[in-house]
Parts: structure tokens; sequence; C-alpha cells
């Protein structure tokens, strides 16, 4: 059972924060029989000041209230920390919470972390052996202490020949919050902690959420781990903050500490990892969850070097969108081991449990001004490398660019139809797949826009939808796009595609909507937001340069019938025209489709099975209009 908000709520309303949790962490630590059964309000006192004692008061963390309260809430093995977050989200409030970037992390996600960094990492597994060893027979030895008759003789010490203390690998987390993954960490036999944290009331959380599990070795420190130093670790593990950076002097000072910084937004979380590496011993291993979008964003190519000439990527795996309270970021376990590392490593890559293509260092180092794409199958890497072979870049073909942005809609944009002479705006709501289902929108007051407009009016565009953050379906397109007319402007939660060739345009509109071009994006990005920078990447098959006329007017039929049957035919053309072999044309298909593949694969034209149809010919089969 969780810790349920509405009674810790009114547990904190009738005792006050701290005192809630100094009582949660009571309740937990009879949970675990740390104290013998809490009947009734001395038995909690009594409890209190033999914990006090035992953990150097560590428990409870805050004295109790001073009468015993009437609500009551339940609790499991994580209602401490579960009670922090609850508590801290209160007091901060939404936005405050975002911008000071406290989530704190729930346990199997702490506990995979911890678990990948030992996998890959450079913690031997002889340490942690010597490390769990150490903590049995010192167990084992205060046992026989507390337990021998009064008056008889020490007995001998059992702790002889074990690793001494400063042997025992030392796990740092510099953003403890209420101490998730050093708790992680002790679970997993390292139970020599230090933690720093910007927040004093974290750490105390932190300090009792590692006595609860019989950790006391441990040192904290209140602190801004970006500045100062806390003491060099062997393993880091954390969850730092996340989130841009809104004050202008913090951003600067940033820059000054981290220069690959420069030249972008700052987001906390690439601060953090760039600290990291200098917080572990040289050959040390920082673990680190974080959001993936370092990865692929193209500002961040000095911080993918960064990274590199610090430290060697031992793993990378993408954990998905595991937290509630902020449900669009998609995070990574990142694990890094502090250069000079003893061996060069090749990069481990996963998604979830499935174990992906490993990634050379050399590769990483080739790419890291584009960006990584790593997050692949050898077949899925196959499949985009022949993909790329007989491509050229969209962005050389056509202009890519941002919609408008007015700075303030409510003041430039009005929800009803354009009258004489006024302009229309299209945004990421009106696109259909390869059509408009336009909520008309008229731009007020353009004085201050007329430059911005002026780029748009009068041209035909393909406008491609930014935010894709809804679609939950395997299948769903990421690249949702339709034509937009010369008279309608769009606005920035679009992606615009421009060149003069009409012809070309309607190919790049199917192209963009097949399940190739889709698939390919998927492996190369996890970012929902489809940014021009990745779409000038995106492979356009050179075949089409010389006839794009048969993909054209497909697309132009499945625009104006609304027929989403002929989407089969111009996928069976797009693959044709990257000539993609049989095996990888069902790599495509099986990504994209998931659980729909066998039923979808064969609904593509028939001569997709024949090897040496052409381009023209499938369209001709397709019975392309005139
Ligand atoms: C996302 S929370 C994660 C806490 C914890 N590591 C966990 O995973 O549950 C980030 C924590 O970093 C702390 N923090 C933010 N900036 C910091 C800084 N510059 N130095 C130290 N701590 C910081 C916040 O107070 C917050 O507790």
């Amino acid at each position: 059972m969780t810790t349920a908000r509405e009674p810790l709520l009114a547990l904190a309303q009738e005792c006050g924060a701290h005192g809630a949790l100094s009582l949660i962490a009571l309740r937990v630590a009879e949970r675990r029989g740390l104290t013998g059964r809490l009947r009734n309000w001395s038995d909690v006192l009594a409890a209190a000041r033999t914990l006090n004692l035992c953990t150097s008061g560590a428990l409870p963390p805050w004295p109790l209230p001073q009468r015993q309260p009437l609500a009551e809430c339940t609790v499991d093995d994580d209602s401490l920390t579960e009670a922090a977050e609850i508590l801290v989200g209160q007091r901060l409030g939404a936005q405050g919470r975002r911008r000071a970037g406290v989530y704190y992390t729930p346990r199997e996600i702490a506990d995979r972390v911890v678990a990948l960094s030992l996998q890959h990492g450079s913690i031997s597994g002889k340490q942690i052996r010597a490390a769990l060893a150490r903590e049995r027979i010192k167990g084992e030895s205060e046992r026989i202490h507390r337990d021998r008759p009064l008056g008889e003789s020490d007995p001998p010490s059992l702790e002889k020949g074990l690793a001494k203390r400063s042997d025992i690998p030392l796990v740092l987390d510099p953003c403890a919050g209420a101490g998730a993954f050093l708790v992680a960490a002790a679970r997993a036999g390292l139970r020599r902690s230090a933690a720093m944290d910007l927040d004093a009331d974290a750490l105390r959380v932190a300090r009792a959420a590692l006595a609860l599990e019989g950790v006391l070795d441990a040192s904290f420190s209140r602190g801004d781990s970006l500045r100062d130093s806390p003491p060099l670790a062997d393993l880091l593990v954390s969850n730092p903050p996340y989130g841009h950076l809104d004050d202008p002097q913090e951003r600067v000072a940033l820059a000054l500490l981290f220069p690959s910084l420069r030249g972008g937004e700052i987001d906390r979380y690439t601060a953090c990892v760039l600290r990291a590496t200098a917080l572990v011993r040289p050959g040390g291993t920082a673990a680190l969850l974080v959001p993936d979008t370092w990865m692929s964003n193209a500002r961040s190519g000095s911080i993918r070097a960064a990274v590199l000439e610090a430290a060697e990527v031992a793993a990378i795996v993408d954990l998905g969108k595991p937290f509630a309270a902020a449900k669009d970021t998609r995070v990574q376990a990142l694990v890094l081991v502090r250069r000079p590392a003893g061996r060069a490593r090749a990069t481990f890559v996963g998604r979830h449990r499935e174990v992906l293509a490993t990634v050379s260092r050399d590769e990483l180092q080739q790419t890291a001004r584009r960006g990584w794409q790593v997050y692949r199958s050898n077949a899925e890497r196959t499949l985009m490398m022949a993909m790329e072979a007989a491509s050229v870049p969209l962005g050389d073909l056509c202009e890519v660019g941002y919609g408008m942005r007015t700075g303030n809609n409510p003041r430039h944009v009005e929800r009803r139809p354009p009258e004489r002479g006024e302009i229309g705006l299209v945004g990421g709501e009106d696109i259909l797949p390869f059509a408009l289902r336009w909520k008309p929108k008229t731009l007020c007051d353009e004085g201050p826009l007329s430059r911005l407009i002026e780029r748009q009016l009068g041209r035909e565009r393909v406008a491609i939808q930014r935010i894709r953050t809804n679609a939950q379906a395997p299948w769903a397109r990421w690249l949702e796009a339709a034509m937009v007319p010369r008279e309608l402007v769009c606005l920035d939660s679009i992606s615009t595609l421009f060149c003069t060739d009409v012809d070309r345009l309607w190919a790049l509109l199917g192209l963009v909507s097949s399940v190739a071009l889709n698939r390919y994006h998927r492996l190369r990005t996890t970012d929902v937001n489809v940014k021009p920078a990745l779409l000038r990447d995106l492979p356009v098959p050179r075949s089409l340069l010389e006839d794009a006329r048969p993909l054209a007017r497909l697309t132009q039929k499945r625009a104006a019938s609304g027929d989403a049957a002929l989407e089969r035919a111009i996928d069976t053309l797009v693959y044709r025209a990257f000539e993609l072999p049989e095996e990888l044309v069902d790599e495509a298909e099986r990504g994209f489709w998931g659980t729909r593949f066998l039923e979808e694969r064969q609904r593509l034209h028939p001569a997709m099975s024949d090897p040496r149809a052409r381009v023209v010919g499938v369209a001709g089969n397709l019975g392309e209009p005139h």
C-alpha cells in the first residue's frame, strides 16, 4: 500500500510536515522490525527515544508532535520518500517544483539505474562481494556483542581479514533529495554513502531513509554540487534536476563553469551530466537518470564532445517516461566511467529490458556533432543505413522552417473565419494526415509580424505538426503532414517545407507521411517535438529527384479523396524509391505496426514482392490519375 495523499495531508495539517514525516518514519521502522509494536502514543515516544540513540539522531528526522494526532496514515517500505515528495510538492506548488526540478525517483527506477551502474561501470564484482561480506559480518558481530550474557568477556572479533572501511566503494548522490538512489545502492550492498543537496529538509529525510535501511555510515552536506565539492566518490548515482534554467545570471555563471553549455538554452541536467565525472575519482563511475534529448539535439554537439573527452560512455538505456508528475519526459540511464578509465569500451545500449546494438567509441566520436542515434537494434541500424545510402537530406531539396511565432497568441489570434483582406492562420490542431480540417483562425494586428507573414503568403507549403505528445499507439505517425494553401499562414505549432517545384512538394508530403519515413524518424529521435533541424536530415530517395510525379499524383489523390487505403500504395512507392530489399521492408513494417504487422504487411501493394518492379510501374498499376 502506498502513502495515500489525502490522509498524509490531513496528518501534515494536524502536526506539520516535519511531524508527519517523523511519524511516518517511525511507522516504517515498526513495519521493518526496527522497533517493537507501536500500540499507543507512549510506545511511539519510547521508540523515538531508542531509535534516536541507536541511529545517532537520524531517526526520527524531526521531533515528534507534542500530542498524538487524530489523523492516521498507512505505510509501506517506501512511504517516507513518497510522503516527502508529496509534502515538498505541496510546499513548492506545481510551478515551483518544476522550476526547482524536484521529483523523487520511484524505487524500481532507482534500483534499475544502480543495477546498470554495477553491470556496466567500473565497480568490480570483487568490491561488491567484499562490501556485502563486511556488512554481513559486521551485523553478526554486533548481534553477538549485543546478545552476550552480562559479565561475559568480549567475544573474538569476526572482522579480521575483512575489507577495510576505506576499501569499500563510496557512493555519492550530489542531488540526493530524499535519498532514493543511495537507498537503492544500499540495497545492492553498497552502504558507504555521501549525499549533497540544496535542500536541508530533503537531506534529513535521506538520512532517515538510509537509517531505515540500516545505513549509518553516511555523510550529508547541504550545498550546490555544481560548484561545491562533496567527497570524491567511486560511484555517483543520481537523478539530477531537469528543466530550462530561467535565471539569466545563473545561465551566464553556468556557461562560464561549463563552456560546452554556451550557445543555446541551458538545461539543468546537462550541467549535472558535465559535472558528474568530476565528482568521481579517475576510473570511477557516474550513473545518471536524465532526459535523453541531449543525445540528439542539434545544439548539444559540444556537450556530447565534452562528455566523450571526460569519460567512456559505458551504457545508455532508454527507460521511457516513468514520472507521473512529468509525463512527457523521456529518460535514460547514462553510465559514464571517468577517464583515464583503464580500457576503452563500447557502449552498451538498451531499451527497457531489450538489448540493442552496441555502439563503438569511434562511432560516438564521429557523430558527436550531428547527434547520437543509438536506440536501435542491428536490423534497425541496417534499415537506416540502407535508406541513407539511397538518399539526399531533405534540407538539400527544400526550405525547412518553423511556422510563425506571434509571441502573444491572445493578442494576435482570433478564433473566427477571416474577413476580406484578413489572413487565415493554421495550427497543429488543423492537420489531419494529408489534409486540413481547419478550425478557422484569423490574424489580428499583423503590424509587427509583417516580415514573418511575407515569408509564407503566396506559397503552397507542406505543414508538419510539431508536437505529437498524445500519440500512444505504436503506429501513430509522428510526422503528420498536410498541404497548406498559399493564402494561409502557419503558426509555430507547425514546421514547414517549401520548394518551387510543385510535384516535388506533393511527393515530399507523401514521403514524410509514409511508414518508411515515420519509422526512420522514430529511430532517429525520441523527441516528440518535430523540429526543423531533425527534418532537414530526413532521407529523400534520389530516384524521387529524377521523377517525383508518380508519388506526387498518388499523394494528391489521397489528399483529395480522403481514402486512407491509398496510404499503403504510397508506402509501396516509397519503399521502391529507397530500393529496399524485402527483409528491410519487413523490418520497417514490423517496427511501425507492432501487433498489426502481419495484417498490414499483406496490404502493401502486390508489386512490392516483385523485385523488378520500377517506381513508375508501381504507380501505373495503382491507376495513377492523369
Ligand atoms: C530530481 S530531484 C532528485 C532527487 C533524488 N536524487 C531522487 O532521485 O529521488 C533533484 C534534487 O536536486 C536538488 N538540487 C537541485 N540543484 C542542486 C544543486 N545545484 N546542488 C545540489 N542539489 C541540487 C533538488 O533540491 C532536488 O532534491
